[in-house]
Formats: C-alpha cells, sequence, structure tokens
C-alpha cells in the first residue's frame, strides 16, 4: 500500500520507514498515525525483516510532535480517539518482536520523543534537541510520554521534563539514559547502519526473547519476570540458530544465524 506521509526503503534485513512531512518538521497528524501503524504491522509481519530504522525526513526534525494544528480542532472525544490512536501504535512498536532504533538527527519533540521513546535503542546526533513541551500548550503528553519517561529516567527528571517543557541537549539526553549513544552529526548515518548490521545479523528468535523479556516482563514482578525470562532463554533451545551460535564458538569461528 503506498504511504502519504512515510517512505519505506529495504537494506538487506534492514527496513528504513522515514516519517516525511519535512515543511511541518514530521510533525503526527492522523494520517502519518494510521499509516504508522500500518508499515509496523508489514514489517511485523514480513519475514524478510530483522531490524526496522525509524527516521524523519529532512535535516531538522525526527519528530517536531502531534500536529498542533490539526489537535485545535479536535473535541474531547476525537482527542481521545487520536490518543487511544498514537498509545496504539506506539505500543505495536515496542511489542513489535524485532529491534527498533531510532535515527535522531533533530527536534524530537512531544509526540515525536514519544514515538522515539517506544523504540529499542535511540541514537542521536549532537544536535538533536529532546523535550515534551506540551505543557507550553496547555497539554500533557497523550502517548505514552509519561509513563515511558517515568521508567526510561526516573521520576525526578521525568518530571522535570513535563512540567517545565524545556527541551535538552543530545549530551544531557544521553547522560539521562534517553539517548543510547550521541555522534557528530556527519557520522549518525553510518553509527545506525552499523548498529542495524550488527542486529540484522543476530539470531532473530534471541532478540525477540530478549525484547519480550525486558519490555512484558519488565511490566511484571520480579518473580514473573524471571520466569519471562527462563521460558523465552527455554524457546531458545528450539532453534537451528542455538545450536549454530554454540558450535560456531567451540568451532572458533562466526556464526551465521538462519533465523530458523
Ligand atoms: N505541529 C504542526 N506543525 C508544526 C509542528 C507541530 N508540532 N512543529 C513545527 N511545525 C511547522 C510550523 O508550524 C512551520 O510550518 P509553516 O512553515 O507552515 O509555518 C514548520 O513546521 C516549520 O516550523 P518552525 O516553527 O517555523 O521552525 P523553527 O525552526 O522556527 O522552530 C520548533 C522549530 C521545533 C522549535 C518549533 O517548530 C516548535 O516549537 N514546534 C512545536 C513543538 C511542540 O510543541 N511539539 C509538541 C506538540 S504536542
Amino acid at each position: 500500500m503506498p504511504f502519504q506521509n512515510i517512505l519505506c526503503t529495504n537494506r538487506g534485513a534492514i527496513r528504513t520507514l522515514t516519517v516525511n512531512r519535512p515543511d511541518k518538521l514530521n510533525a503526527l497528524n492522523r494520517e502519518t498515525i494510521g499509516e504508522l501503524q500500518v508499515a509496523f504491522d508489514q514489517a511485523q509481519h514480513d519475514e524478510s525483516v530483522r531490524v526496522v530504522v525509524l527516521a524523519g525526513a529532512g535535516e531538522k526534525a525526527f519528530v517536531a510532535g502531534a500536529d498542533i494544528a490539526e489537535l485545535q480542532s479536535l473535541s474531547p472525544i476525537d482527542a481521545q480517539a487520536f490518543s487511544r490512536a498514537g498509545q496504539c501504535m506506539m505500543r505495536s512498536i515496542e511489542l513489535l518482536g524485532k529491534p527498533v532504533v531510532a535515527k535522531i538527527q533533530g527536534f524530537a519533540l512531544g509526540g515525536g520523543l514519544e514515538l522515539a521513546m517506544c523504540c529499542h535503542l535511540r541514537i542521536g546526533s549532537e544536535k538533536a534537541k529532546l523535550g515534551l513541551p506540551e505543557i507550553t500548550l496547555g497539554l500533557l503528553p497523550g502517548f505514552g510520554g509519561t509513563q515511558r519517561l517515568l521508567r526510561l529516567i526516573g521520576r525526578a527528571a521525568a518530571l522535570e521534563f513535563c512540567l517545565l517543557g524545556q527541551a535538552v541537549s543530545a549530551q544531557r539526553a544521553e547522560q539521562l539514559g534517553l539517548l543510547n549513544r550521541v555522534v557528530a552529526a556527519e557520522q549518525l548515518d553510518d553509527e545506525v547502519d552499523g548498529l542495524a548490521d550488527r542486529l540484522a545479523a543476530s539470531a532473530p528468535n534471541a532478540l525477540a526473547g530478549i525484547l519480550d523479556a525486558v519490555l512484558v516482563g519488565g511490566e511484571c514482578s520480579a518473580a514473573e519476570g524471571m520466569d519471562f525470562e527462563s521460558k523465552a532463554f527455554a524457546l531458545c533451545f528450539s532453534t537451528d540458530d542455538m545450536r549454530e551460535g554454540t558450535t560456531a564458538f567451540l568451532e572458533k569461528r562466526k556464526p551465521v544465524f538462519s533465523g530458523k
């Protein structure tokens, strides 16, 4: 299905989805949220895809938030549907079962930071700026941002982000654990490509088990989380890739994972 606001490209097992509304700094309107939902559903069901990179078009912004012009016309009922559609799409990304890397070259604000936070790894250019400015619009984050930020950086810093609405630098975001890595702007593509290559060469069932144990297990009690981990660990013993990985180690060679 052709998208209006998303570009989709493939490089081997790596699919890149790019939000493509650069003249609006890639702001998320309802159409774009719907298209991201479809694009990630497709990536989930396509066995040839092992990793997804999520990016924003142009130099200035990953995504500068929900589309404020569209927000203004929403009734409370529409706003709830908009929030739920965004939450549902972002939860689908979080639970994709394949690693998703956010490539953040510029502004990741409001819904843009919320979108980045549901990805599994966030790599930023030193020019990136991250924040939740909803309070400056008389609003609060509505795509899961209060919850994900709290879990990522802790209560004190999350409250500072939400209550003050001020964006932080990439370096500060890395210190807080919000960005995994910060690199020079001209190195961002290579850094993300290298990371995606590494993930694409890994055993997909083990990657899925890690995502499940950390993301779903991590929302349970410690005992339930341990149970998640054990089951995911045990499931790997049904895969060719586990045999290949352990055999390759013992034979002192590099493993080649088939995904089976
Ligand atoms: N929704 C809708 N349009 C947006 C947008 C958003 N979240 N963010 C930027 N745009 C639009 C601007 O209205 C402008 O459109 P125009 O050229 O038709 O007037 C265009 O994108 C470029 O943005 P502009 O504000 O001119 O760029 P800037 O470099 O001066 O400022 C920002 C960049 C990111 C600081 C500023 O655009 C901004 O504050 N955006 C809103 C961020 C926000 O509050 N997000 C949370 C939304 S809930």
